[in-house]
């Protein structure tokens, strides 16, 4: 991995978290996103800017998919004439709806794919000014020190983070038949409203699992990567591979990933019967 690669990210995140920080309180104008629980504010396209011209500045031929732009192409490849192995992922605001209320839980995640493997992961907190860091093979840390999952044996001594999909108001699946099965099962459950910050949680073994469905891969590409360099365990939650192209996620310290799986699927198959 280049350290130029790891330097623009971090510089990148830092700086749109520091945007975002100076701002914050300020309860901007929110805006719509295809249903009323999907916010987006102009500090989400303004973080969004400040990275997508450090990445484009520096790496004009790398891709890039960002949560309010899209997928991006890189310069010479606009007419479709193939794509290059890298690809960045980019959510600039995780937790729109907490920073819209001046609710300081939120966060910034920038991850980098060679191949599509992600082989770095960037995600800050400028609330409590913590930066994470994972490159694949390399460990992960909070402000330079290494991070490790936590060592909780079971479930029954858990606690866990979840957040609520964007669409739960429309969608037949909302979370909260599993979010009531596992309060039952663990010692107790947390809505974070960030996805991002709930898995560096996890990472950082402050929280021994985090679950979602229905994420965008901006939400969880950096803070996955987190997870696995820290020692821990992440898949879809139905116990397959993470799909970064239509991702729900279960993200444990290992320890207690099947019996996370096996309360989930109890609840699946449940609803589908
Ligand atoms: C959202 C947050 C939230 C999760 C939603 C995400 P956004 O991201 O991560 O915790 O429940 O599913 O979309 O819109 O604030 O970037
Ligand atoms: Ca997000
Ligand atoms: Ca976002």
């Amino acid at each position: 991995m280049s350290d130029r690669f790891r330097e623009v990210a971090l510089d990148s995140a830092l700086r749109a978290g520091a945007f975002l920080r100076s701002r914050f309180g300020s309860r901007p104008p929110v805006r719509y996103k295809g249903s009323p629980t999907n916010l987006v504010t102009e500090m989400d396209r303004g973080a969004e800017a400040i990275i997508l011209e450090a990445i484009r500045s520096r790496f004009p031929d790398h891709r890039i998919l960002a949560e309010e732009s899209g997928a991006l192409p890189g310069a010479g490849h606009e007419a479709g004439q193939g794509a290059g192995p890298y690809r960045w992922i980019v959510d600039p605001l995780d937790g729109t709806t907490n920073y819209a209320h001046g609710f300081p839980i939120y966060g910034v995640s920038i991850a980098l794919e060679f191949d599509s493997t992600v082989t770095l992961g960037v995600v800050y907190d400028p609330s409590r000014e913590e930066c994470f860091v994972a490159e694949r093979g390399r460990g992960a840390t909070l402000n330079g020190a290494p991070v490790r999952v936590s060592a909780t044996p079971v479930l029954a001594e858990s606690l866990l983070g979840t957040s609520y999909p964007n669409d739960m108001r429309d969608a037949p699946r909302d979370n909260l038949a599993e979010h009531a099965a596992l309060m039952r099962r663990c010692r107790s459950v947390r809505s974070i409203g960030s996805a991002v910050l709930g898995l560096a949680a996890v990472a950082a073994g402050r929280l021994d699992g985090y679950w979602e469905q229905r994420l965008g891969a901006w939400d969880v590409a950096a803070g996955g990567l987190l997870i696995r360099e820290a020692g821990g365990t992440v898949t879809a939650v139905a116990g397959g591979p993470l799909d970064l192209g239509a991702p729900s996620i279960a993200a444990t310290n290992g320890a207690i990933h099947p019996e996370l799986i096996g309360v989930l699927e109890e609840v699946a198959s449940r609803a589908d019967r």
